[in-house]
């Protein structure tokens, strides 16, 4: 195989620590603890690896990365090599002190989550009494401080059909960017697909708001919509490919093509404990294992989209089929497509369950399996 471009981003999940508690959460039901975590000299050296392998950007994420009493230190030496940072944060805990000494460390860009654009609503799916408001006041103290800042609104059945709510919350917090990110189902958020999924219905008025709103405030405020899978015709280019832009570095130290890699069964993870990030990079088995496009079984073998979309998510696949090689079943000529989006229509139509919260250690909901 040829030798791999050099990834565009890193992101850094520095610890699985976080205050808050959200049922949709991408992390692993398996957290690592904080006696796993790297060191702060072992991330200096992954961010020394990614510069020198050509990376451009960082993205300090967690959990929650303010948690890490090194952030502001790990901050500075990424923007010391000249990497661009983004904080990815609930933001409950980044007061004004911390905003200051991170934009003074040569951070450049926020990401704040928002769970909903009620404070009744936002605190409940966080499990946080006040975590709503307290966000509210760090976006202020971000822009503030003349850094750029992304609202990330993540949607699901309890908030879909509130999203001119969430953009009219994007403005008064003088955001340049808008995600509006209907949950995408791994990890925790996997466990609570039932309670989170929503109708076609939701998604499809919710789409025809972000339009609107994209032709009304062009210029102002930029706005994604990411479309639930579950409904979609073709599926996303998950990760820009595997092992194609992005690589994703653990708490613990373990190097993955994308966070939520490690349930695919057989892939083996090198550390960079042991290993160069450029060495995992290029030669890694898990980086190998799927990239480009000579992995691919039928149909995408054979179809015009398969190096753009590279097939859509392994671990989707995976989840969903037990098979990570075969094609997503987002897309409309995988076999199991049609039994997806029944499964999403059935869901959305049931009562909700109760969440299964987000922690450390085997929830109650899931002891004995
Ligand atoms: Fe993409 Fe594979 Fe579907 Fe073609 S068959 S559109 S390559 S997922
Ligand atoms: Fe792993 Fe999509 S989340 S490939």
């Amino acid at each position: 195989m040829s030798r791999p471009e050099p990834p565009l981003a890193l992101l850094a999940e520095l610890t699985h620590r976080c205050p808050l508690r959200c049922p949709y959460c991408s992390n692993p039901v398996e957290l690592e603890r904080a006696s796993g975590e790297l060191a702060t000299g072992d991330w200096r050296r992954v961010f020394d690896s990614a510069a020198d392998l050509g990376v451009l950007q960082v993205h300090f994420s967690g959990g929650e990365p303010t948690a890490r009493r090194d952030l502001v230190d790990l901050v500075a030496h990424a923007a010391g090599l000249g990497l661009y940072g983004n904080l990815i944060t609930s933001a409950v805990t980044l007061d004004g002190a911390l905003v200051a000494a991170l934009a003074e460390a040569g951070l450049e860009h926020v990401q704040i989550s928002f769970q909903d654009s009620r404070s009744a609503g936002a605190d409940r799916v966080a499990g946080f009494a006040g975590a709503f408001e307290k966000k509210r006041a760090a976006a202020r103290r971000v822009r503030a401080a003349g850094l750029a800042l992304t609202v990330n609104a993540v949607m699901a059945r309890h908030n879909l059909d509130r999203v001119q709510e969430i953009i009219d919350l994007a403005l008064d917090l003088d955001a340049a960017r808008l995600e509006v990110a209907c949950v995408q189902f791994y990890g925790w958020g996997f466990l609570n697909r039932a309670a989170l999924q929503p109708t076609r219905d939701q998604v499809r008025q919710a789409g025809a708001t972000v339009a609107a709103a994209r032709e009304r405030l062009a210029g102002t405020l930029a706005i994604d919509f990411v479309v639930p899978d579950y409904y979609a015709r073709r599926p996303k280019a998950c990760m820009g490919g595997w092992g194609r832009r992005f690589l994703n570095v653990t708490p613990g130290g373990r190097v993955l093509p994308c966070h939520a890699a490690e349930i695919i069964p057989g892939l083996e993870f090198d550390n960079v404990r042991d290993k160069d990030l450029a060495e995992i990079w290029r030669h890694g088995s898990a980086f190998e294992r799927f990239r480009g496009t000579a992995w691919m079984p039928a149909p995408c073998r054979a179809c015009e989209r398969r190096d753009i979309d590279w097939g859509g998510c392994r671990c989707q696949a995976f989840l969903l089929t037990g098979e990570a090689a075969n094609t997503d079943p987002a897309c409309d000529l995988s076999p199991y497509h049609d039994a997806l989006a029944g499964l999403a229509t059935a869901e959305s139509a049931a009562p909700a369950p109760p969440f299964v919260y987000r922690q450390m250690g085997r929830p109650a909901e899931l002891r004995g399996n």
